[in-house]
């Protein structure tokens, strides 16, 4: 089974082909910081306009790297939500165009659903696991029961993890994207320098808050004053911050872990995923957590934490297996919860 995966949610156009013997043959993915870094942000209409004009040729190189015709494939995915909604059209319309000519099915997937399953991309997986999504938009603990079937254990109240580490770099003078900075950055960073709060630390849940940390950040930058925020105090304060971050979501996927194991006793496994997920500091930390429970931890290689074509291909892959196709008349969501049960988060920037 080879199903062609489409990524136009957010800033990244990409595409890729993936075997069911979990195989990348090919993979193309386009990152339009350059458009977007003078804005200090994503700016939507900007966005989908870089995808129209690159995703064409984008699925060609793609297909030619794979040295396949779409005749070949097996089925189309393309995320249908949650994202911006401009880009997801962009990479719903592509697809079924593609399924409509080819006479494929057409997969529309839920971009949250393609982080979730990434790690069965690379490892022999079994359901039930624990996943701790961290992305730019979401912050979530799920129970993964089985493809389409998640139960929310925990979310963020206000900004998503991602959202914070951007927000930070942003008040740090680091650019866009900032958590790939603020790791850099924390490298040579003391992370005691700044006591920083662990918002919800302590209290029963397992659902997170952030905003609180990046207020504190900018008002220790406030204090340094004008000509304070030297190099060494940009490095202090984002291994202080980093260290927070990781202080809350040990916290949090503690008592996760100790919810999931009851109601799941076969489940043995913590799994990361999304572009946080890539942070090597948080991904130690996770470590030690699942460790501490008896689990054991898993995050998919960088490249397959950040936004990318293969996830979606995969997620196609697995739902296809389960003859969960989409018809053509499929409406993009700019919202997509994974758990439609679960009750909605009150908070601001929160996308599911
Ligand atoms: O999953 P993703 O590529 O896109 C969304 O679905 O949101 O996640 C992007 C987010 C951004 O907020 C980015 O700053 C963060 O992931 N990120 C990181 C790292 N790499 C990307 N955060 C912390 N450490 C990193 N190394
Ligand atoms: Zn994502």
């Amino acid at each position: 089974m080879i199903v062609l995966g489409i990524e136009t949610s957010c800033d990244e156009t990409a595409a890729a082909v993936v075997r069911d013997d979990r195989t990348i043959l090919a993979e193309r993915l386009l990152s339009q910081l350059a458009e977007h870094r003078s804005y200090g942000g994503i700016v939507p209409e900007i966005a989908a306009r870089a995808h129209l004009e690159h995703l064409d040729r984008l699925i060609a190189e793609t297909m030619a790297a794979a040295g396949l015709s779409f005749a070949e494939l097996d089925g189309i995915a393309a995320t249908g939500g949650p994202g911006l909604i401009g880009g997801v059209i962009v990479g719903v319309t592509t697809a079924k165009a593609i399924a409509a000519v080819a006479g494929k099915p057409f997969l529309a997937i839920n971009h949250l659903e393609g982080h979730a399953l990434s790690a069965r991309l690379t490892a022999e997986l079994p359901f039930p696991y624990l996943l701790l999504l961290v992305s730019g938009g979401h912050c979530q603990l799920l129970a993964v029961e089985g493809v389409g079937r998640y139960k929310r254990l925990g979310t963020t109240l206000d900004d998503a993890v991602g959202e914070a580490f951007d927000k930070c770099a942003k008040l740090l003078g680091l650019g866009y994207p900032g958590g790939p900075a603020i790791e850099r950055r924390a490298r040579e960073g003391n992370a005691r320098k700044y006591r920083l709060p662990r918002p919800l630390i302590g209290r029963p849940g397992c659902d997170f808050s952030f905003s609180g940390l990046k207020t504190a950040v900018r008002q220790a930058i406030e204090g340094l004053g004008v000509d304070g925020l030297t190099p060494a105090a940009v490095a202090d304060l984002a291994a202080s911050f980093q260290a927070a971050v990781a202080d809350v979501l040990a916290d949090r996927t503690r008592h996760a872990l100790a919810a999931f194991r009851a109601r799941y006793p076969r489940g043995r496994t913590l799994v990361a995923a999304g572009g946080v997920a890539a942070n090597e500091t948080l991904r130690k930390r996770l470590e030690a957590t699942a460790g501490a429970a008896g689990f054991a931890f898993f995050a998919p290689p960088q490249k397959l934490c950040t936004d990318n074509g293969a996830m979606i291909a995969w997620a196609g892959i697995e739902r296809l297996r389960l003859g969960l196709t989409d018809a053509l008349d499929f409406a993009p969501r700019p919202r997509w919860p994974l758990d439609p049960n679960a009750p909605k988060a009150i908070g601001a920037g929160v996308k599911a």
